[in-house]
């Protein structure tokens, strides 16, 4: 305990100087991602049978709710919503610090008298709350009445996110998952402070979204409209903005066996369960194919509250070059047609955001970058979760080769691609893909644990950051999985307990 005091008055004086992105302190509490600035300071909270938990704003209120149910469920105390202050209190305020901290920044106070979370958002609250859920003991994750005691820390915590977009993306075309399956992806996610979900809807293997229009698309194992609106709200409530995938012109083997009519030669395609790519395109000198992406643009906007819709665009090998600068172009027009901003693959030669791959193609990047677009940064052999952790890993692929869990950790998005900097970036991404993964616990076992550590890349300031200190601190979400039953690598490179 004194060892424990006299580094908090440390990590206090080097605050005081200015050090606000320093190593972080050994004695910390062990958050992921790594918050800005975290001071213990004396004494800890103790939440009891009698706690209430306070929100003023109106706004607070469902965020207020979603922790209380959560506490409710762990603790089987009653944690009633009261519009006041109370031992754990939720502000919305425009007052600094915590409403300088922009839409996603929190502070946080734990004393012995209470809990103060502050944000300038509910969506900060929000952020704010899954610091709080790692404060407790693992058992809060526990999804039946546990015995206390609830204690807490002292400690007071300042926040805010270094990207504005921190993904996950889910193919859900090459193997089809269930909304169920899908809100769970999400709910694991969020405790990582992660706020968009790409999901991959199309490929050569399966069309999973409806569209009313194009009725023969989906097929087998698809989200009717409805399925994906409950998608889309569940998320939001969440903080968590869906931008839908439609990839084109390749990938697109699904479309071209349901309408003979988009292909060039007028011949539907026979149905694809294989694992290669590059093989497909939709026909671009053919009127049709602006017809049918029309309306699935008209469709897939309409469903989407986010800004963003992605139209892939990656591995068109069978698209000729000069055609596919066409099609990109007339897509791009599509997309502005129904307010949405059009997002890509890397090889997208159009569309303001593009997302980095491909290893071997870091120049797309930098040309994306020099016509005017934003980078997401998801490297194939750090960020995608469906490589293999090692040669023995039972499922995954290895085109990008072996990721154990600290390659997919150290890297940072600002030093990866020479040309591209800091500013260029919007975020970072853990793209899933599922040619060899078919069950919930498979996916788990893929992104756990790596998600978390890309989650922090797109959190934490980099100066902060190291690999030594971030395994200790992921060591200690194992108990929080295992209380909520998620499969997981026990990588030997974690100091698991
Ligand atoms: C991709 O992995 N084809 C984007």
């Amino acid at each position: 305990m004194p060892h424990r005091r006299l580094a908090a008055l440390m990590t206090a004086s080097a605050l005081a100087a200015g050090c606000t992105a320093d190593a972080p302190d050994p004695t910390s509490p062990a958050l992921v991602p790594l918050p800005v600035s975290v001071r213990a300071s004396e004494g800890g909270f103790t939440l009891d049978a009698g706690a209430r938990i306070g929100v003023r704003e109106a706004g607070g209120v469902p965020v207020a709710e979603g922790l209380a149910r959560l506490l409710r469920r762990a603790t089987g105390y009653a944690l009633p919503v009261v519009r006041q202050e109370a031992e754990i209190t939720l502000e919305v305020t425009s007052r600094p610090p915590a409403g300088g901290l922009g839409q996603e920044g929190y502070t946080l106070d734990v004393t012995p008298e209470r809990v103060r979370l502050a944000a300038a958002t509910p969506e900060g609250l929000f952020r704010g709350v899954q610091t709080l859920r790692q404060l407790l003991p693992p058992k809060v994750e526990s999804t039946g009445p546990q015995p206390g005691p609830w204690t807490i820390d002292g400690v007071r915590v300042e926040d805010r996110p270094r990207f504005p977009y921190r993904g996950v993306m889910l193919d859900v075309a090459r193997h089809f998952f269930t909304v169920e399956q899908v809100k769970r992806y999400i709910d694991l996610a969020v405790a990582y402070k992660v706020n968009h979900l790409h999901l991959h809807l199309t490929d050569d293997q399966g069309w999973r979204i409806e569209i009313k229009s194009w009725p023969r698309l989906a097929a087998d194992g698809f989200y009717t409209q409805d399925d994906y609106r409950e998608i889309v709200r569940y998320a939001a409530e969440r903080f968590v903005t869906v931008v839908p995938e439609i990839d084109t012109p390749g990938h697109t083997n699904a479309a071209l066996a349901a309408y003979a009519e988009l292909n060039c030669d007028g011949r539907a395609r026979e149905p694809y369960r294989g694992r290669e790519v590059g093989f497909s395109s939709l026909c671009t000198s053919k009127e049709v194919t602006y017809r049918f992406l029309d309306d699935v643009v008209r469709e897939v906007a309409a469903l989407t509250p986010g800004p963003y819709l992605n139209l892939g665009g990656d591995e068109a090998h069978s698209t000729d070059p000069e055609d596919y600068e066409k099609f990109v172009t007339r897509a791009h027009q599509i997309v502005d047609t129904y307010g949405k901003r059009l997002t890509g693959w890397a090889e997208m030669t159009s569309g303001e955001v593009a997302q980095h791959w491909n290893p071997r193609e870091p120049d797309r990047a930098v040309a994306a970058v020099a016509r005017g677009a934003k980078l997401i940064m998801s490297p194939a052999d750090r960020s995608y979760l469906d490589m293999k952790y090692t040669a023995g890993t039972g499922y995954g692929l290895d085109w990008a080769g072996l990721v154990e869990v600290g390659d997919s950790y150290a890297w940072d998005p600002a030093t990866l691609v020479e040309g591209v900097t800091e500013k260029d970036i919007l975020g970072v991404e853990a793209p899933l893909w599922t040619e060899t993964l078919e069950t919930p616990d498979a996916l788990e076992y893929m992104a756990y644990p790596r998600l978390p550590g890309i989650a922090e890349i797109g959190w934490s300031p980099a100066a902060a950051r190291s690999w030594e200190d971030y395994r200790g601190r992921l060591a200690a979400q194992a108990p929080r999985w295992q209380a909520q039953s998620v499969t997981f690598y026990r990588s030997p490179e974690v100091p698991w307990h």
